[in-house]
């Protein structure tokens, strides 16, 4: 769908030097970000600057699953728009989930919005910009093409040592209280011999850590011309690319942990022991009607199988308290599951009612004190268990990749395989290159060690 109306009284909009990009969410929109200024860079030479007020073009690529994510992203448009009541010409994209979402009712509500696009359309963004300095119009583009934006996108760049690459996008899980399969489709996979060139062309560009992307990437399948490749199957190829270094991916699904995939941390050298998988609710009537398909028994099991092979690997969540019907023994089934686990970080939220869900037609029936209750418990029992891990560090010797100076003076910051941050004494000519360091001090949310040698 494309739609275009006509503004009468829009002044001639000028040269594009600037672009300023506000990103929420998860890393897919991060993802999503860094290629919309490679492309707007490329058909447009628009530099990046870190604040709106300096932009010609300002894009917000927004993220659903926050809570009053609408509202939030009104409130926000309303700033922009002070700066386009100086400056006409400014012009004002709103991407990403909400974009989706909202569609034409973004720029009935806030009508200085020029263009309105979704997580599969923004590869048309220079595009659309055309036709907005051509025929002053505001466009709307929501359409859920198969996955052909990847065939427009140029080059990824490089930030620092990280890459990212998207291999999948969209969810078919419909889990009850989520807005993700209502905004970013269906699940579609990329096909591999793109993403082994988009991996490769990262590692060219300096990537030394890069990050496979998906809503569900553990449901990766590319089938047809006696080809079948899983994911388990991708990782062994991505991980085995020339020069590869450290490997990752987010987010995965309990339901699609197959053995071979807990082989594959043991069996790829370049897969990082780093594991997020969110479980949401240890009880098993509250994971039922979430719609999550399985139950508590089958994580545990997932969980037991991973460190059959790989003991040490690092773990998080994500987890939602207060779900309709949540009872304390729900909850405290939650708190089990998580004492059983032993997490190394979690995300934890309280739950809250995204409009056009299942869940949303249920009472929101937990009173708002008893889930701040139950939150500030289970966040309590994460950070005892975090911590404990961040201390059981102390005295290992890690194989730390150097990212960068630190923020205190004459250190440097780096990443263990299994993403914690170190600060250490060191030269930073060694920024770029992975050292073994010895860990000293532990801290909530990050290391201190030594180097054992500097070359
Ligand atoms: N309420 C609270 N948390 C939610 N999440 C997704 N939808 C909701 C909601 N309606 C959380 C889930 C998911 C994470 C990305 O956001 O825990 O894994
Ligand atoms: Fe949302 Fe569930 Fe899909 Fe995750 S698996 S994106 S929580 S619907």
């Amino acid at each position: 769908m494309l739609a275009t109306e006509k503004s009468e009284k829009k002044p001639q909009i000028k040269s594009l030097d600037t672009l300023f990009i506000q990103t929420y969410g998860c890393a897919m929109n991060v993802y999503d970000s860094s290629r919309m200024s490679d492309l707007m860079q490329e058909a447009y030479g628009l530099r990046v600057v870190n604040d709106p007020v300096d932009a010609d073009v300002i894009l917000m690529n927004t993220c659903s699953i926050r809570e009053n994510a609408e509202n939030k992203v009104y409130s926000e448009l309303g700033r922009y728009k002070k700066i386009k009541d100086k400056r006409p010409d400014l012009i004002i994209g709103v991407g990403g989930c909400v974009g989706q979402q909202e569609g034409d009712r973004i720029q009935k509500r806030a009508p200085y919005v020029d263009i309105v696009f979704g997580p599969q359309t923004y590869h048309r963004l220079p595009e659309m910009v055309k036709e907005i300095r051509r025929d002053r119009v505001r466009v709307t583009e929501i359409d859920m093409p198969e996955i052909e934006k990847f065939d427009h996108l140029p080059k990824p760049k490089v930030e620092g040592l990280t890459g990212y690459v998207t291999i999948m996008e969209g969810c078919d899980k419909f889990c009850t209280f989520c807005i993700v399969p209502y905004t970013r489709g269906a699940e579609i996979s990329r096909p591999v011999e793109d993403i082994l060139e988009e991996c490769e062309q990262l590692i060219e560009a300096g990537a030394k850590d890069i990050s496979l992307l998906g809503q569900n990437v553990n449901a990766y399948r590319v089938e047809g011309d006696g080809e079948d490749v899983g994911f388990a199957d991708l990782l062994h190829l991505v991980g085995g690319l020339e020069g590869m270094e450290r490997l990752r991916f987010s987010t995965s699904h309990p339901m699609e942990m197959t053995t071979e995939l807990c082989e594959a941390f043991a069996e790829i050298p370049t897969l990082m022991p780093y594991l997020h998988l969110p479980v949401q609710s240890g009880s098993d009537d509250i994971l039922k009607a979430m719609h999550r398909g399985h139950k508590r028994e089958d994580y545990f099991k997932a969980i037991e199988e991973l460190r059959l092979h790989t003991p040490d690997i690092a773990l998080s969540s994500d987890f939602i308290v207060g779900f309709p019907g949540e009872t304390e023994e729900d909850f405290e089934l939650t708190l089990d599951l998580v004492r059983k686990v032993g997490y190394d970080s979690a995300f934890s939220f309280k739950y809250s009612p995204r409009p056009g869900t299942p869940a949303s037609k249920s009472e929101d029936d937990v009173p708002e004190s008893v889930k701040d209750e139950r939150l500030q418990r289970l966040l309590a029992l994460l950070r005892e268990q975090s911590r404990e891990r961040m201390e059981q560090q102390v005295g290992k010797t890690l194989d730390v990749l150097i990212e960068g100076k630190s923020k205190n003076e004459g250190d440097l910051r780096g990443r263990t395989p299994d993403f914690r941050i170190v600060h250490f004494k060191g030269n930073p000519r060694l920024v770029g290159q992975t050292m073994p360091v010895n860990i000293t001090e532990a801290y909530n949310m990050s290391l201190r060690g030594e180097l054992i040698i500097e070359n």
